[in-house]
């Protein structure tokens, strides 16, 4: 038998996963770390942090499986997008990674809009200026930190920090790639044109690869630390939502996903560069060579629960200690009880900014209709639900663009609640399905990481050999109508708080 390993480097912990050929879990083993918040908006973590959970659960999973580590093949990382990495001439981290969801760069992205021009930007990038994509990151840094700027040699994405690390290579691939807001999408590689304009020299960029082919080997420091073998080879791999869709077979057009990982995203497959003028949305190169992918993101989906529980919720978190369960499946139990609504109760997710559809840094979260009739559970079952209305957000300007979902595969930590997978069938109107297996990420890389090695021809050979669909969710319709008639509310909110965030932010 011959084994394949993902890592999935995400936002609250790094989950290596060692499978076999068949897509069964022989391994794994995750590490968790902080995130720092500086100031209201700011998003930091440490890529040492990253680095000491990837070699630790490296050697972790190697060492439970007890396998021969020359059957271990290939080797995949998945990760979370956008985040800036920079390194010095010895390659060695030179300031915090800022990431993704980190909102500091509005100042910066007019000025991208300025030098670029707003419609050859979306022409280049598929994606207006964002606040979470990297290039803005890479101008906050020049501007208010010269003496890093004036350090940085390397640029890289998070997972590619990683493979640096495990490799010696600086390198990316195109989906990751595609959320720098420097590569030319359509075309696949970095646009001489948008680095001109935006001043940033070529040589700080690692090589970009497809996600399928090999960047580099196990350096042998690595394969000491960690009892891999130096000829296991490391593919391209590719940004957390491209791995996932591997991961849940969305490898063809017409099938879509939902993932309710920290933040929130509903994808899908496509055959070719579909862009929304309007910039709702991200048109990204996929991991299957030669497609896209379009996606919205909401901001604060699983984070939104997470906030919630950890903030307000101790007595549930006691309970799941005492009883040794899954707080979450507390929680799943208790917003069972409350009825569609909340009791009139409504949640905008927004407490990191909103991307889709409003791509607004400034507004926050919300909760309407606070009665004293309401409890903590109310206010629970309000979050899962103001997330699902986001998550249809997104779901309503794929269906505008054309793009046709004939079915719907749900993953991420909050792809395991049964209530919050229902809410989305009766919302999207459309069955919501799982697979068996539940490493989204890091089974989608293991798969590129198969292809890359030889063992399957494509990445569709993978996904039809790893990967098993099991029937989740059927949509019902007197909870749709109902449910239907609170978005109609939760959608007028933005809108009329408009101003109103903003005001507050400048305070
Ligand atoms: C995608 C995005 C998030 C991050 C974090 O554009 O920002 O999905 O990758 O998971």
């Amino acid at each position: 038998m011959r084994y394949l390993i993902g890592i999935d480097l995400g936002t609250s912990a790094t989950k290596t996963v060692l499978f076999d050929e068949a897509g069964n879990i022989i391994a794994s083993a995750a590490r968790e770390y902080p995130l720092y918040q500086p100031q209201n908006g700011w998003a930091e973590q440490k890529p040492e942090d990253w680095r000491e959970a990837a070699l630790e659960t490296l050697k972790e999973v190697v060492e439970t499986s007890h396998i021969n580590k020359e059957d271990i093949k290939g080797l995949g990382i998945s990760g979370q997008m956008h985040g800036l990495v920079m390194l010095d001439e010895k390659g060695d981290v030179i300031r915090p990674a800022i990431i993704w969801c980190d909102q500091r760069t509005g100042k910066e992205c007019e000025e991208i809009t300025q030098r670029v021009g707003k419609e050859r930007l979306i022409e280049i990038t598929a994606n207006p200026a964002l606040t979470g994509f990297t290039a803005s990151k890479i101008l906050w840094v020049r501007k208010h930190e010269p003496d890093n700027y004036a350090k940085c040699r390397h640029i890289l994405l998070p997972k590619d920090y990683i493979r640096y690390i495990l490799t010696g290579v600086f390198a990316t691939e195109v989906s990751d790639a595609s959320g720098m807001q420097l590569l030319d999408v359509p075309n696949r590689c970095w646009s001489e044109e948008v680095l001109e304009k935006l001043e940033i020299e070529r040589g700080l960029l690692p090589k970009v690869y497809e996600s399928i082919e090999v960047t580099g080997m196990i350096l042998p420091q690595i394969a000491q630390k960690t009892g891999l073998s130096v000829n296991t080879v490391v593919v391209g791999g590719a940004g957390d939502n491209a791995a996932a869709a591997v991961g849940t077979g969305i490898v063809k057009e017409g099938r879509a996903f939902t993932t309710i990982g920290t933040s929130g995203v509903v994808y899908a497959h496509s055959d070719k560069v579909v862009i929304d003028k309007n910039g709702r949305v991200h048109t990204f190169c996929c991991a299957v060579p030669g497609a896209w992918h379009v996606m919205g993101v909401t901001q604060g989906a699983g984070l939104s629960l997470k906030w919630f529980k950890d903030n307000f919720c101790e007595e549930y978190i006691a309970q799941a200690e005492k009883e040794q369960k899954d707080v979450y499946e507390i929680i799943n139990q208790e917003v069972e009880k409350i009825p569609i609504g909340s009791g009139k109760l409504l949640y905008l997710p927004y407490l990191m900014g909103e991307r889709t559809p409003h791509l607004d840094p400034d507004c926050r979260g919300v909760f309407f209709g606070l009665s004293a009739i309401h409890n903590r559970n109310n206010m629970l079952r309000a979050v899962m639900e103001g997330v699902s209305y986001s998550l249809k957000d997104c779901y309503e300007i794929l269906v505008e663009m054309g793009m046709t979902i004939e079915e719907m595969m749900v993953c991420g930590g909050g792809g395991k609640s049964p209530i919050w997978k229902q809410m989305l069938s009766d919302l999207y109107g459309c069955h919501v399905n799982t697979v068996t297996a539940k490493e989204g990420p890091a089974l989608g890389v293991a798969i590129l990481a198969g292809v890359g090695a030889g063992i399957y021809r494509s990445v569709e050979e993978g996904c039809q050999k790893a990967l098993e669909v099991k029937v989740g969710c059927v949509p019902k319709e007197e909870n749709r109508e109902l449910y239907l008639k609170y978005y109609q509310i939760y959608k007028a909110l933005y809108p009329d708080l408009k101003q109103e965030f903003r005001r507050l932010q400048e305070l």
